[in-house]
């Protein structure tokens, strides 16, 4: 897809209102990028997307919580910084709850080992410090769904 710009906070959260509203159950978003790039900004924004009433705050202690969507299935945000072990997705029954119908946005998704079928959205500083980039990438199946709410992969 052609690379975002994202110029403010608002932006970042705007594209994860148009990624939320694109988003189906049973589906992996990975986000990628330094500390303080903006993924649980994003992921404010997907919250919305999906209807979920709730403030999301950073799970970085907690690591997963868990808020209500309005299509019927959990939003499981994940933060992988302070887990060492790849597999911890598996291990904590996250992909099960996935197969189950669940939608999981997952901080930090680099840790997560293999994963099949997943969404990733990488978010980057630039060069210049104000702003930020990102670039999204989905298997082709998403492209009709993402067209529709205004983003190319
Ligand atoms: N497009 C943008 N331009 C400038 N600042 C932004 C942009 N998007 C987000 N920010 C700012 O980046 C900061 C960090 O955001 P956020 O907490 O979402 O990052 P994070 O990647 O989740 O951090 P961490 O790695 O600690 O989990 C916030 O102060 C937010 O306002
Ligand atoms: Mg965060």
């Amino acid at each position: 897809m052609p690379e975002l710009f994202l110029a403010s906070e608002a932006e970042t959260e705007e594209l994860g209102l148009r990624i939320g509203r694109a988003l189906a159950p049973s589906t992996i978003l990975l986000l990628d990028g330094e500390l303080g790039v903006g993924k649980t900004t994003v992921t404010r924004g997907i919250a919305r997307g999906l209807g979920v009433e709730r403030e999301v705050t950073s799970p970085t202690f907690l690591t997963l919580k868990v808020y209500a969507t309005s299509l019927g299935v959990p939003l499981l945000h994940v933060d992988l910084y302070r887990v060492a072990a790849e597999g911890y997705l598996e291990e904590q029954g996250i992909l099960e709850e996935v197969d189950e119908g669940a939608i999981a946005v997952v901080e930090w998704g680099e840790k997560a080992g293999d994963l099949q079928g997943y969404m990733t959205l990488e978010l980057r500083i630039t060069e210049e410090g104000e702003g930020r980039r990102g670039l999204l990438s989905a298997g082709a199946e998403w492209k009709e769904r993402l067209e529709r709410v205004g983003l190319e992969i």
